[in-house]
Parts: structure tokens; sequence; C-alpha cells
């Protein structure tokens, strides 16, 4: 049997950290200087564990297959779900002073939640995948799983790994810090309501809630 190593596949270079911040301005939402540097190289690793060379050239989908955009790319989802945790953030710091959340996590957390989504959508694997599932399993880890230790072998801290690992499906079977749960609902009301908005391909819709209707666009 032919194993699989889920590695580096070539050295990562300034081209590449340079590539995720001209993809994701929002990095800078990250106060932390050292945060920030981890987790642009987190990104940076991630691409260069798959075939993929820049974040806007993985498709924009919340899961393989769906929900999917019918226009943009994952770097549009990264930006978004990011804006919205802030929003949340603010809301709720505003009117209700006494309460406690780590900035640093907050912003690092949403910026670093898919950053295992090179590895699940990479072309190389979905198609070793595809050929023999019975020997690979398919995926053989969802971005969620994948993004943990991504997020670990970079030293970024266990929180923001926690997040990677807790913002999806997986998030059901654990306890969740606060900063978590912010982000997961932030991330799953900008796939709601892109899908109620006409924003997701009508492929892609049946994965959607029951109640959903999706409004034509213009
Ligand atoms: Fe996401």
């Amino acid at each position: 049997m032919t194993l699989t190593y889920a590695g580096l596949r070539r050295t990562i270079t300034e081209q590449d950290r340079k590539g995720v911040v001209e993809d994701f301005p929002k990095v800078a939402m990250i106060a932390d200087p050292e945060l920030r540097r981890l987790s642009i190289e987190a990104w940076a690793y991630a691409l260069c564990c798959s075939d993929f060379h820049r974040i806007m050239e993985i498709p924009p989908e919340g899961n393989t297959g769906a929900p999917v955009l019918r226009r943009g790319t994952l770097a549009d989802h990264l930006r978004g779900v990011v804006r919205l945790t802030a929003a949340l953030r603010t809301e709720f710091r505003t009117a209700w002073p006494e309460v406690s959340i780590n900035d640093d996590v907050l912003m690092a957390g949403p910026v670093c939640h898919d950053v295992g989504k090179p590895f699940e959508f990479d072309p190389t694997n979905r198609a070793r995948w595809a050929r023999d599932a019975s020997a690979s399993g398919q995926p053989t880890f969802r971005h969620s799983v994948f993004g943990m230790p991504v997020c670990l072998t970079i030293g970024l801290p266990a929180e923001v790994a926690h997040i990677a690992v807790g913002h999806s499906f997986e998030g059901l079977h654990m306890g969740l810090s606060s900063e978590c749960v912010i982000i997961r609902q932030a991330d799953h009301d900008w796939w709601q309501v892109a899908g109620t908005l006409g924003l997701l391909t009508p492929e892609s819709m049946p994965s959607r809630p029951t109640y959903m209707r999706a409004r034509p666009i213009a």
C-alpha cells in the first residue's frame, strides 16, 4: 500500500507570504505583530502543503460541494468572516462593557479558521480520495481537522488552533471557547445570509436549512 504524507510539497518563500497578505489584507486586524506574523505563516504553510499558490485560487465553498458561492474566491468569505466577527464584538462590547473578550484570539481566529482548506480542496488530494476512498478516507481530513495541526506546527496558540477545529461540525462534539462560539456564529451566519440573498449556486442550496428560500438576484 502506498502511504501518503501530508506535509510541505515545496519550500515556503517570501512570495508565498506576500501573496497571503495581498489576497487577505484583513490579517492587519490582528493587532499583535507576532500573532499576525504567525497567522500569515500558517496560511503560507498550508498553501505549500497543497498545489494552491494563493488563497484566491481556492474555490468559494463552505464544505466541498456545498455551500458554493456563485462568484468569488475563498478570500471573499474570509474577509467577510473577519468583518462580521469584529461587528459582533463591537455590538456586545458597546452594549455590555462588562463582557470580556480576548481580542488577539478573536481576530487571529477568523483569519485562521479555514486554514485547512488548501488541503481539503487540493485537486491532487481530491483525485486520490476519489480513486480509492477505502484506502484514504474521503477526505482524509476535513479542513477543520487539518487546520488544527497547521496552527500548532507554526506555533500559534492552542486557543487559535481550537477555533480552527471547533468552528465547523467537529465543534458539536467539544466545549467551545467564547471566542470560538463568536467566530463559529459569524462563519455560519455568513453562509446562511449568502444563501438567503441568492449568492449561492442553486446546486448547492439543498444543503442549506429547510427553512431557507433564496431570493433571486438581479
Ligand atoms: Fe469559513
